[in-house]
């Protein structure tokens, strides 16, 4: 049974104009305190004798490789590994180096996942990326200088302003660097973030969905020819590259969060730690749980959120798991292939999954919110 940590490293240099993710960047000072309540919340569940031994860590952001790499090795040595883990961790490309790199390879790492978004510089500069294509090229050349095998090239497609042939750039341009594993998400404009402000303002108009969807099928068919096969919407992989981490959030697999903001799943019971540093590390000093508030799902919720997870992947979902009259229309439309006994999204269908999700699936709320916030 696959069992994941995801350690979440609240830290960046600067917030890029899209991203609403639990990150700061005028706290590096909370770094070493950070480091340890991390290391003390793993201590803690691994003295409550309930965690199993990790197959897979993620180090995700943020921007994990701004910690100095030996207090990452100190982390992920408080963990409990099963033999031959995955771990990743999340870099951004101005931020690592063979030496940095080499430390992480000599603790256990395995896995490195850059965020490239694009290579192309006026969409970098609309996102607030601080990299170029230069850097890309130069943190790949380190990944493999240090010896890590694998690696994934994280990137945002309809950026306002971004042509067609932009997008074909940055295909051309990473499929060069020859990726084992690449995650391709269209640009979503969060609240609150500068882009929303541009948007808002009309100074930028918004992601377009028919360009978005074009850009989709564009990577779809560059990707495949470079032998990246789709097996969840966004994400492409040679065979075997497939990110074993993520692929435990689909399967529904139990994972733990370590850090703020982190979200875990065990036991039926989805939870999740207080979003800011400080309050995470005031509660580790001080014996008490870092979680936030929880929720228990009732078996329809769980059931319901399987399917919705499954039909995002390529190996679907049971064709008996879901009422036959509504299947069948999508199938005849095009949006669903019956594949034996299993239902998959058709390259169509991909581009409007969750229309398709709602279709199929009755949601059902949970039946025990068991909402503890305190902050
Ligand atoms: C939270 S970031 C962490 C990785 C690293 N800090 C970086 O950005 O280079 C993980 C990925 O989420 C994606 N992402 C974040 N915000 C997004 C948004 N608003 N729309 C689409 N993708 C987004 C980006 O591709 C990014 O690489
Ligand atoms: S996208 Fe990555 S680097 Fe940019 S602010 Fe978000 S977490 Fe930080």
């Amino acid at each position: 049974m696959a069992f994941g940590v995801y350690v979440h490293i609240p830290f960046c240099e600067v917030r890029c104009d899209y991203c609403d993710f639990a990150t700061w960047t005028d706290r590096p000072h909370l770094i070493d305190d950070y480091v340890e309540a991390c290391i003390g919340d793993l201590d803690q569940r691994k003295e409550s004798g309930t965690v199993p031994p990790a197959s897979s860590v993620f180090f995700g952001g943020g921007t994990p490789s701004m910690l100095p790499a030996e207090h990452l090795a100190r982390i992920l040595d408080a963990v409990d590994l099963a033999g031959d883990a995955e771990i990743t961790v999340e870099c951004n490309p101005d931020s690592v180096n063979a030496d940095k790199l080499s430390i992480y390879r000599r603790a256990g790492v395995n896995r490195i996942s850059l965020g490239v978004q694009s290579t192309v510089p006026h969409v970098l500069a609309t996102l607030g990326r601080t990299h170029d294509r230069s850097n890309v090229e130069r943190a790949c050349a380190a990944v493999r200088e240090a010896a890590i095998d694998s690696f994934n090239l994280d990137l945002i497609y309809g950026t306002p302003g971004e042509s067609l042939d932009d997008w074909r750039r940055t295909l051309d341009d990473v499929l060069a660097l020859e990726p084992g594993h690449l995650s391709a998400y269209a640009l979503t404009v969060e609240a609150g973030t500068p882009l929303a402000a541009r948007v808002g303002s009309s100074e930028s108009p918004p992601p377009d969905d028919d360009d978005q969807a074009l850009k989709y099928e564009i990577a779809d068919q560059r990707l495949r020819s470079a032998g990246l096969d789709w097996y969840e919407i966004s994400n492409f992989a040679a065979d075997g590259n497939e990110c074993r981490h993520n692929s435990l959030y689909w399967s529904g697999d139990d994972y733990l969060a370590v850090g703020c903001a982190g979200h875990g799943f065990t036991d039926g019971r989805r939870w999740w730690n207080v979003r800011r540093p400080e309050d995470y590390i005031a509660r580790i000093e001080s014996g008490r749980s870092p979680e936030r508030g929880s929720e228990t799902l009732s078996k329809e919720g769980r059931d319901d959120e399987a399917l919705m997870l499954g039909l995002r992947t390529r190996r679907g979902i049971l064709a008996d798991a879901v009422a036959f009259a509504p299947a069948a229309a999508l199938i005849d439309a095009g949006l669903l292939a019956a594949i034996d006994d299993r239902l998959r999204l058709t390259l169509s269908g991909r581009l409007v999954a969750s229309e398709i999700t709602a279709r199929l699936v009755d949601f059902h709320q949970p039946v025990d919110p068991d909402l503890t916030s305190v902050d």
